[in-house]
């Protein structure tokens, strides 16, 4: 199970050492991606020019390096400014498939602390229908928060 707490202390240890953005956003997913079989595909897309841009994952590849907002799962979650747990993605008309195996998905948006702004997303795929627990959106959450606060002046 996925510890938010402990992970974002572990990435602080980290950012302490000097690590930059890059490391800890790569640190993070397989951070993340570690805590549970469950999770079969973990990533961050970051919002840059008025589109989702995939800064690194763990998983199958995809070639969904770029989603504009408004489109999929990921998109939407920009466009309707909130995180989004879909427990059968095979229910979405606007579902943009990255495997075909994927049955659950939960996008958390990544927030500037201050103005609430967004940053980016963690987007993790499952190959189970509705992996994703309220438990695990409370822990992606805190880890979403604490990268939040590596944009903007930090
Ligand atoms: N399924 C996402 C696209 C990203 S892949 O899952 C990696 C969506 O519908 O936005």
């Amino acid at each position: 199970m996925l510890d938010g707490g402990a992970l974002s202390a572990r990435l602080a240890e980290q950012r302490d050492g000097g690590a930059d953005r890059d490391t800890l956003l790569r640190a993070a997913v397989e951070g993340i991606e570690a805590t549970s079989d469950r999770y079969d595909w973990v990533g961050i897309y970051l919002l840059e020019d008025g589109e989702l841009r995939l800064h690194n994952y763990v998983g199958k590849e995809t070639e969904h390096s770029r989603i504009p907002v408004g489109h999929g799962v990921c998109g939407a979650a920009v466009a309707e400014n909130r995180d989004i747990n879909v427990a059968d993605v095979r229910e979405l008309d606007n579902y943009i498939a990255c495997s075909l195996h994927t049955r659950s998905e939960i996008v958390v948006l990544i927030r500037d602390p201050g103005t609430g702004a967004i940053h980016g997303q963690l987007d993790l795929d499952s190959d189970q229908p509705a992996a994703f627990t309220d438990e695990d959106e409370v822990e992606l959450r805190r880890v979403a928060d604490w990268l939040g606060r590596l944009f903007g002046d930090v």
